[in-house]
């Protein structure tokens, strides 16, 4: 019996000491209910009055080595889990970090916050309107009846009869004076829509930027003093701007209205395509048959209104030459404003 517990001991304890031992199997395979040493103390009843206690002691020496070399194995095991768990794990703060790419805003937004910003100096508020609009607000109250030749240029998109999305933003001037009495003096950037085919420089979604002002003795004077501060503030202080003759069925009398190039200084270059001016925006005095469908009386308040388009204005100011790059969203164009 007494090799046997030595065999024992010596099998147990070369199994502690394998690389990789478990030591939980091996603590049942020799102190558990049915393990080899507990056979062994079972069996002890056979043995003679004189020698249980000796063999019962050598049994019990025997328990207490392996316990004391599975708790030291068991010991160093979880020292070198935590070791290799800790090189695992082990983090070089002075690692260059992963960048995180970072966007920024569309060229068209940050056009529109410029134009916002400017206009805001000046006193203006910024209003909201419908991109789903009413004929009635697109055109009729715009003194563009049906059948009007205007109509022909802004085809648009249509919803329901009379139901459409605009094509330009003087809906607004509309709806903001229907709503607000003189003195007005608002600006409306936004998506506006023509059933155009997309090319280089047309496109069936675009944004414009509407302003309008109204209150008692406002005079072209006043358009021409505000659009001049306007395009000296947003293409530099040397900016001139002239007015040419033109039609729009809302104002009267009506302009385009034209900077001077801010490349050549008005020489003519390759920008202005040799004019020395670049055409930035449609402007007028309100018409009289427009104040009167919003209520307000033009025997006792004028005002003057402007529209520009901000792919137009982005594009001139970039030299981007494809109004299809801004929708495009390819990274190469956007990152380089
Ligand atoms: N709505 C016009 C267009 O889309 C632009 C315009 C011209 C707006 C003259 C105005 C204006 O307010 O007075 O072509």
């Amino acid at each position: 019996m007494k090799e046997m517990l030595a065999r024992i001991q010596a099998e147990a304890l070369e199994q502690i000491h394998a690389p990789e031992a478990d030591l939980e199997q091996i603590k049942i395979k020799y102190l558990g209910k049915k393990g080899e040493l507990t056979a062994v103390l079972r069996g002890m009843g056979s043995l003679s009055p004189e020698e249980r206690p000796v063999v019962g002691q050598i049994a019990n020496e025997v328990r207490a080595a392996i316990e004391a070399a599975i708790n030291e194995r068991k010991q160093e095991q979880e020292a070198l889990a935590l070791d290799a768990k800790l090189k695992a794990e082990k983090l070089d703060v002075t690692m260059p970090g992963t960048p995180a790419p970072m966007g920024h805003m569309h060229p068209l937004t940050q056009v529109q916050r410029e134009l916002e910003d400017i206009f805001i100096g000046m006193g203006f508020s910024i209003v909201e309107g419908p991109e789903v609009e009413l004929d009635y607000y697109n055109f009729q109250a715009l003194n563009i009846p049906e059948n009007h030749p205007a109509r022909d240029t802004q085809d648009t998109f249509y919803i329901a009869e009379n139901v459409l999305l605009r094509s330009q933003t003087s809906p607004v001037q509309v709806r903001t004076m229907e709503h607000q009495k003189p003195p007005i003096r608002i600006i409306s950037p936004g998506r506006v829509y023509r059933s155009d085919a997309l090319d280089a420089t047309h496109s069936p979604l675009f944004h414009q930027l509407e302003g309008l002002v109204v209150d008692k003795g406002i005079t072209m004077g006043d358009l021409k003093g505000t659009l001049e501060i306007f395009a000296k503030k947003l293409f530099g202080e040397n900016t001139r701007i002239r007015f040419r003759p033109h039609h729009f069925p809302f104002t009267e009398p009506s302009a385009e209205v034209d900077v001077s190039c801010y490349v050549c200084g008005g020489k003519g270059c390759r920008l202005c395509k040799g004019e020395g001016w670049i055409e930035i925006l449609g402007a007028g005095m309100v018409h009289p048959f427009v104040l009167s469908n919003c209520g307000i009386d033009p025997e006792v308040y004028s005002g003057f209104a402007f529209g520009l388009g901000l792919e137009r204005i982005a594009m001139k100011k970039y030299g981007i030459d494809d109004i299809r790059l801004f929708y495009e969203n390819d990274e190469r164009f956007l990152e380089q404003f």
